[in-house]
């Protein structure tokens, strides 16, 4: 290795080893609203600090370390304005991730990636030996972590909608059955860029409290109907297309097989069955991603899923009684593709 090969690759190692503390910053700035003060315009650092009730000059660090990472710019000293990215930490932008910093900055999250070498040990997710409860149950038991954690998903699905409106046509089915669809926000673009056709939202009640409102405020709720269960008993008959984005890779194999035969006991024969997800490469080759990568460990230390390849979702989808008929492109930019199966 040259000398200066060496000394990129220490400097990128060295990026990595402090990557955990520009997201502090970010987190600190969104707890404290500091995106939110600043949504009306230029503002001070003492006046920030007052609001804030911090202490001032090291609010001013932060501020100057939030204008270094590209939240804010400080045009003259010691006042700082919101720069596009700042603003996406904003609780009123319709592209938020106000949600998103603050569940991952919970101490769920932190203490589960925190113990990710107990999950490498024992398989097992450091989020169930850390908290003594499967990971849904914890949130479904405290309503406030409940409600970030659907306003996240949320925020998440939101933009990745459009793409996978875009990216697939939705348009030849008349009912389409959001299953795991927290607060129907895939669910709206769907039935919104389709207007005949009609959607069942269902989740469990914890994952559908948001769901009447988000429906409504999409314009989208005279057609559709919110059903609560749990899908490992049964999930609403009457569509002929079953969709599933980000559900199956938060169950490992047992688990992923029994959410699958319920659809499948609740389809007819002509029903299709879509997962939406990232399918992994078999190697770690080029078309292999970083979100990829760290939603594969996130399910690892939550809830013991995982991030599966072709064949791994062929065998599954086999096992519950489905064939995998097409795995669509991936819906840039995310990584999001659409696995097609239909029942055998
Ligand atoms: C990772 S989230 C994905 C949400 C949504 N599909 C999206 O992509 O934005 C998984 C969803 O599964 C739901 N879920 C978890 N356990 C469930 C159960 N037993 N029955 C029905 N839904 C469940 C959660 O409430 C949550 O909304």
């Amino acid at each position: 290795m040259s000398d200066s090969d060496h000394t990129a690759a220490r400097t990128t190692l060295l990026r990595l080893l402090t990557g955990h503390m520009a997201p502090q910053v970010i987190h600190a700035a969104t707890h404290l609203g500091l995106p939110d003060l600043l949504a009306s315009g230029v503002a001070g650092t003492d006046e920030l600090a007052a609001r804030t009730e911090t202490h001032a000059p090291s609010l001013g660090r932060l501020l100057r370390a939030m204008a270094c990472i590209g939240l804010v710019t400080e045009p003259t000293a010691s006042r700082y304005e919101l720069t596009p990215m700042g603003a996406l930490l904003r609780r009123d932008n319709d592209d938020s991730l106000n949600a998103t910093v603050l569940l991952n900055f919970r101490d769920e999250a932190w203490r589960s990636w925190g113990e990710l070498l107990y999950s490498v040990k024992t398989g097992s997710p450091s989020f169930e030996h850390i908290y003594e409860a499967r990971a849904f149950e914890y949130f479904a038991s405290k309503p406030e972590l409940g409600g970030i954690f659907n306003q996240a998903m949320a925020e998440h699905t939101h933009q990745a909608a459009r793409d996978i409106v875009a990216g697939h046509d939705f348009g030849g089915y008349s009912t389409v059955v959001d299953v795991g669809g927290n607060d129907g926000t895939l669910l709206s673009a769907v039935l919104t860029a389709n207007p005949d056709t009609k959607g069942i939202l269902f989740d469990t009640a914890e994952g559908t409290a948001q769901a009447p409102q988000a429906l409504r405020h999409a314009g989208v709720d005279k057609r559709c109907e919110i059903v609560s269960g749990d899908f490992f008993e049964a999930v609403p008959q009457g569509g002929d297309a079953y969709v599933l984005k980000s559900v199956i890779h938060d169950w490992d194999d047992e688990r992923s097989e029994t959410i699958l035969k319920s659809c499948r006991s609740a389809m007819t024969d002509g029903s299709v069955l879509l997962l939406i997800e990232p399918v992994m490469p078999d190697r770690a080759d080029a078309s292999l991603t970083v979100p990829m990568v760290i939603s594969d460990i996130n399910m690892l230390v939550y809830t013991g899923g995982c991030e599966r390849t072709e064949s791994q979702f062929a065998a599954l989808l086999t096992t519950a009684g489905f064939e995998l008929t097409s795995i669509g492109s991936p819906l840039q930019p995310t990584d999001y593709r659409v696995v097609e199966a239909r029942p055998v």
